[in-house]
């Protein structure tokens, strides 16, 4: 039986094609091909906005937080349930990333909490689309309004989802995306911002090349410090090639979603994600509970590993890594992200599965589970 990774790129020979052409152009960092990505990026996303391409979602993120002045004494409330970048980036401009609770089945954070954990020092509130679910913007969107923070999206796992009938990524404030290749489109690593504020894209270009800013003339200015997080070409040659392909990625993403919500049983020591609309199903994530199943999570990996099923652990709650909990979190605090942390499973989720790959991993875990309750 073939093997089943829980992820797996779709590169096939237009993508192949686009990167044999920047080879051979002579020309294979940042230039033509990035700008062209660029912009096609910003056609996709609708709303007018600008797209500047990043060598990374993480240096895109840190990008936005130096760009908008925020550093030390600030803070940044995130999700206690993400990949670490979402919070790394906060700490790395020398900000205070403040954790907020997520909700079990969305994984998104809570609007009340975030409410809860304003203070004076709050700058900007950045949530996730976790696995590709949007988050409910529109009270966020009010809340940052009313005590004027800056909304900054984390949409690494969000390219193509869409929110209230509009695409993440269109609606003008600086949202921030991931082509790492477990993403729905890749440009092997890379990451790309959007938005509307021309004050702000002209920093994020200064910030991702050595601060170097150009008048008209070309003479060359350093106005002030930046970094080296550009794309180059061969990557955006990918994404050019990815990016027509991301709405039958995504559909195909949904079919199969839809499918594993058909077979898998309702159980009560399975949390299943929710299908919702504008979702473009990064990732399958579900919980289990395994203390209630008598075995363990490494266990259960094991034995899908056995008849060539691959997992994936997305993610333990943030807040309790070494370095956050040096910070003051502890255990405890954000008892959801936890029960997150130490239940998910992410199934196997990628456009070329079949729809037989979904019922083998559906039969396999209900043995799982029917050996547990029998
Ligand atoms: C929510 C989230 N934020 C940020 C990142 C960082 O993205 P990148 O690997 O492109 O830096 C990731 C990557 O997985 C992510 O999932």
């Amino acid at each position: 039986m073939r093997d089943l990774p829980f992820t797996r790129p779709s590169l096939g020979d237009a993508e192949q094609q686009a990167v044999r052409e920047v080879l051979e152009s002579g020309w294979i960092t940042t230039g033509p091909k990035t700008a062209q990505f660029e912009t096609a990026l910003a056609d996709y996303l609708g709303g007018g906005v600008t797209v500047v391409s990043f060598n990374s979602a993480t240096s895109g993120l840190e990008a936005i937080l130096l760009a908008a002045g925020i550093g030390p004494g600030d803070e940044v409330i995130v999700p206690a349930m993400s990949f670490v970048a979402t919070a790394n980036v906060v700490v790395r401009v020398g900000a205070r990333p403040v954790f907020v609770e997520v909700d079990l089945v969305s994984r998104n954070l809570r609007v009340d909490e975030v409410r809860d954990a304003l203070t004076d020092r709050t700058r900007a509130i950045m949530p996730v689309h976790f696995a590709g679910r949007a988050v409910d913007l529109a009270p966020l969107r009010e809340l940052a309004e009313s005590h004027r923070l800056l909304l900054i999206e984390d949409a690494a796992q969000a390219i193509g989802s869409e929110y209230e009938g509009k695409r993440i990524g269109a609606s003008g404030n600086p949202v921030c995306f991931s082509f790492h290749p477990n993403k729905n489109i890749t440009t092997i690593e890379g990451g790309a911002v959007a938005c509307r504020d021309t004050a702000l894209l002209a920093r994020l270009r200064r910030l991702r090349f050595h601060g170097i800013e150009r008048d008209a003339a070309g003479n060359m200015d350093v106005p002030e410090w930046g970094g080296k997080m550009n794309l180059p070409d061969v990557n955006a040659a990918l994404g050019l090639a990815q990016l027509p392909r991301l709405d039958g990625f995504n559909a195909r993403r949904r079919e199969l979603a839809r499918r594993y919500l058909t077979e898998l049983p309702d159980h009560p020591a399975l949390v299943l994600p929710q299908e919702v609309d504008g979702h473009s199903w990064h990732m399958f994530c579900i919980c289990l509970d395994f203390e209630a199943l008598g075995t363990e999570r490494s266990a259960v990996q094991q034995q899908l590993q056995a008849v060539g099923i691959g997992c994936g652990i997305h993610y333990p709650a943030m807040h309790l890594f070494s370095m956050y909990q040096a910070l003051g979190y502890a255990a405890g605090d954000f008892p959801v992200a936890e029960r997150i942390g130490t239940q998910t499973l992410t199934l196997p989720l990628f456009p070329d599965m079949l729809d037989e790959d979904v019922t083998r991993v559906c039969r396999a875990l209900m043995q799982l589970l029917d050996g547990a309750t029998r």
